[in-house]
């Protein structure tokens, strides 16, 4: 089978060594406000604070080649053109390398014996990327050639960049000074922002007007200036600004010659924009340029971000004699959970990054993956999603990064939104003990003056659910659940509406959702161990409230959520069954498998093992469950979207990772070790066989895999910025090797099929070194939470 690529463990890296990968395989730069998409050809784009207002550089969506737009570097040697990145020139390399770091991508190439060897990363502290490169000589005879910067700008509006030509091809506008090339367009009006792209010594040419550069009917492969060896000193007024330095370089054998390129972002205060009549106001590009411009100066930065992020691996690493399973705990999982945290759903090479905001139950999610990490802005996090909640529980589904205001576009009325809260927050002080947040003032809707505590907030989350109870007694599903897909209020027949925009008829529907009921009840018991602790110590009198509606919803799951042989997923408008043995299509859904078997709802009566042996038995595949079977093979416009996929994709029985992690939680709950490893094993991507197949990144979870009635079962797609990513992390980290933060400790409980292995995991101010002597008999220890260095053997 052909191979791309392989890990480098020691180094925290993936490393490709074939640069015509089947998808490009990206990488992120960033850890405040500026951050980039990068892709093994160093295609991609940045921006500060939002992918859509702020986009620093045009990418182009859908096109032909794919992955066009970036930072490219070209390389005239003689009659020869490449780049160090093979793309876009595609010059057939005698090396090329990427290697993908943690927050930095290094991409090496080298031909007829010239190596370039260049850096990408994101300082700590800068809004800008770095870019270090090397050339060296590594041949015989000297060389003389020329080397080139490019990348083309972004109007800074992603969207209307795409759209607006006839005002957009008369506003560009540029400034030339020193070694910088400025991009300002609109900075006279409204903006207060401006980019730039500079180099740490003189070049000899320069662009920055596209046409110049590239000529009106070449591609990025054949810039016309750089296929003569020439720069056309252009300077751009309208049309598309573009920034290309040319240097002409000579290196002896042997010799090294360093270049250093900062493509940065800048904000000016009103008053400070300008210093003389249309004279941008370059302080602060300045001050940037400062910090990078020496080799030592770009290797302590560097040395600064590989801190940051060994600081952060090292709070929970685990040794087992699985490598597989090592690096995807120790390094990949954990680094994916930080990525969805930074962008929730926003850019990817999959969400074009100027379409959705931050989702209410997706951002909760997420936390569960970070809160070990960054504590900090996980509670930033909480605060900004529950103040966007409304007084009677209910959300907007999505809040705009810029503003922290809900969107109104998409407005509310996803019934299961709410009790994300409540998991999330519990995740958090698990985690860090930190009851004080309960108390944090927190406002609806954002407006001021109206603020509760946010433990208020919690309980309201939960009535949203009480206060919407169906016929059956369980959770109306009001626009969708967790599956945006299944809209049983939606009736849409109109091919230009979206389904999860358009008006519901929710008014005497009787659609319930078996998901939110299994999500109540795990919820509502996570809930009522955070109000019964001593730190809480509610009113006793609203605990056994609480205690009494999860008690009611267990049954109303027994007497109307069960069918036989496991358990159903919803009732539809009219009342009938979704996901039954009665229906044609759709008998099996996975999320209440994955659900009521976490909440543990009739355990005792063996429910949880024949819903998991369901499970196995209708949604297993080779690579992973997926999440309905039989597939929808027509549109049921009483079922909506899902119906609207082909089978095998998406939620219409795809393997959608996100919900894989619930049944493996399950399994492990329910003690069945080997079909919780095995299903783990089969969504993870460190044990892809056929990267051809799978085609994404080897190094990341996705959110679908084509599941097994689709035309090639095991493509994936949409990696990176997925629930997969913080679901599998609580999966692997505490079902499988079973280490549960608690209130006040650490409860360790495995459910994996290995023997012994170590966890270096530090919680709060305590740092635990532990030898697990696994033998498999579902024991657990619980560890007090006490500060300090503790080496402890645990035998369970
Ligand atoms: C997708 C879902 C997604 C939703 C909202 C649907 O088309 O299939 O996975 O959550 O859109 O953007
Ligand atoms: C992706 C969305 O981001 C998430 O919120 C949703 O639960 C899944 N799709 C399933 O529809």
């Amino acid at each position: 089978m052909k191979s791309f690529g392989h890990f480098d463990d020691a180094h925290r890296e993936y490393v490709i060594t074939d640069p015509a990968t089947p998808w490009p395989w990206i990488n992120y730069m960033g850890t405040e406000d500026f951050f980039s998409l990068i892709s093994n050809t160093a295609g991609g784009y940045c921006f500060c604070k939002d992918a859509k207002f702020r986009r620093i550089l045009r990418y182009r969506y859908n096109g032909v080649p794919m992955d066009d737009g970036g930072r490219y570097y070209y390389i005239k040697d003689g009659d020869t053109v490449w780049n160090p990145g093979w793309k876009p020139c595609k010059t057939p390399l005698d090396f090329y390398e990427c290697r993908h770091g943690m927050g930095y991508t290094r991409v090496t190439g080298e031909k007829d014996g010239l190596k370039a060897d260049v850096l990408f990363f994101v300082p700590i502290g800068h809004r800008c990327e770095v870019h270090r490169v090397k050339l060296t000589n590594t041949g015989t005879v000297k060389k003389t050639f020329q080397f080139y910067s490019f990348v083309e700008w972004c109007l800074w509006n992603a969207s209307t960049d795409m759209e607006n030509f006839q005002r957009n091809l008369s506003t560009g506008q540029v400034e030339i000074e020193g070694n910088v090339l400025y991009h300002k367009t609109e900075y006279r009006e409204r903006r207060d922002h401006y980019a730039f792209f500079g180099a740490n010594r003189a070049f000899d040419g320069f662009d920055t007007d596209r046409e110049t550069f590239i000529g009106m009917y070449n591609g990025f492969n054949a810039p016309q200036q750089v296929l003569a060896g020439t720069s056309g000193n252009s300077v751009a007024h309208g049309w598309s600004p573009v920034a290309s330095h040319r240097f002409d370089l000579t290196l002896e054998p042997g010799e090294t010659e360093e270049l250093i390129f900062v493509l940065g972002y800048v904000e000016n205060a009103p008053e400070e924009k300008f210093v003389a009549p249309q004279v941008i106001n370059k302080a602060k590009a300045h001050v940037m340029m400062d910090a990078f411009a020496t080799g030592a100066q770009v290797d302590a930065a560097f040395a600064q971000l590989r801190a940051f992020w060994d600081d952060l691996l090292d709070r929970f690493i685990v040794e087992s004699e699985v490598p597989e399973l090592d690096r995807t705990v120790n390094v990949w999982n954990q680094y994916q959970c930080m990525i969805t945290f930074f962008f929730s759903r926003s850019a990817s090479y999959f969400e074009s990054g100027i379409g959705r905001g931050m989702g209410f139950r997706d951002s909760n999610q997420d936390l569960a993956g970070i809160v070990h990490l960054i504590p900090d802005r996980a509670r930033q996090r909480i605060i900004d999603i529950a103040s966007t909640q409304f007084p009677d529980g209910g959300c907007y589904h999505q809040y705009q990064p810029l503003t922290k205001r809900g969107n109104n576009d998409i407005g509310g009325g996803f019934n299961d939104d709410p009790l994300w809260l409540i998991f999330g927050t519990v995740a958090y002080i698990r985690e860090t003990g930190d009851f004080g947040i309960l108390q944090e003032p927190v406002p609806f809707d954002n407006q001021p003056g109206t603020e509760v505590s946010l433990l208020e907030h919690l309980k309201i989350s939960f009535s949203h659910v009480t206060d919407n109870l169906g016929p059956h007694g369980l959770p109306l599903i009001g626009r969708a659940d967790w599956n945006d897909c299944l809209n049983l209020n939606c009736f849409s027949d109109n091919p230009d509406e979206s389904f999860q925009t358009t008006e519901n008829k929710t008014e005497g529907s009787k659609a319930e959702s078996l998901m939110i009921a299994g999500l109540f009840v795990a919820e509502g018991k996570d809930f009522v161990e955070l109000l019964s602790h001593p730190s809480v110590a509610a009113d006793p009198e609203y605990v056994l409230g609480v205690k009494e509606s999860v008690a009611a919803m267990e049954k109303a799951v027994k007497q109307y959520g069960w069918d036989g042989e496991w358990f159903l997923r919803a009732y539809d408008y009219y009342g009938r069954k979704i996901g039954s043995k009665e229906c044609e299509e759709g008998k099996v859904f996975i999320e209440s498998q994955g659900w009521c078997t976490m909440a543990r709802i009739g355990a005792e009566e063996g429910l949880c093992d024949k819903a998991l042996d369901s499970a196995k038995k209708y949604l297993e595949c080779e690579y992973g469950l997926v999440l309905n079977n039989p597939a929808y093979t027509k549109y049921y416009i009483d079922y909506g979207e899902i119906s609207s996929y082909p089978q095998g994709y998406k939620e219409n029985a795809g393997i959608f990772c996100h919900n894989n992690p619930w049944v493996i939680i399950g399994e492990a709950m329910a003690g069945r070790a080997e079909d919780a490893w095995r299903h783990y094993q089969k969504i993870t991507p460190a044990f892809t066989k056929d990267q051809e197949l799978r085609k994404i990144e080897p190094y990341v979870f996705c959110q679908m895999v084509a599941g097994k009635d689709a035309e090639k079962p095991g493509e994936g797609k949409n990696s990176w910025l997925t629930g997969t990513a913080a679901w599998t992390w609580k999966a692997v980290s505490e079902a499988l090797l079973g280490i549960k933060p608690q209130f006040d400790g650490l409860l360790v409980e495995p459910c994996i099929p290995i023997g012994t292995y170590r966890i270096h995991r530090r919680f709060r101010d305590a740092e635990y070194d532990l030898i697990i002597r696994n033998a498999g008999r579902g024991g657990k220890v619980f560890i007090p939470y006490k500060p300090g260095k503790q080496t402890l053997e645990v035998e369970v």
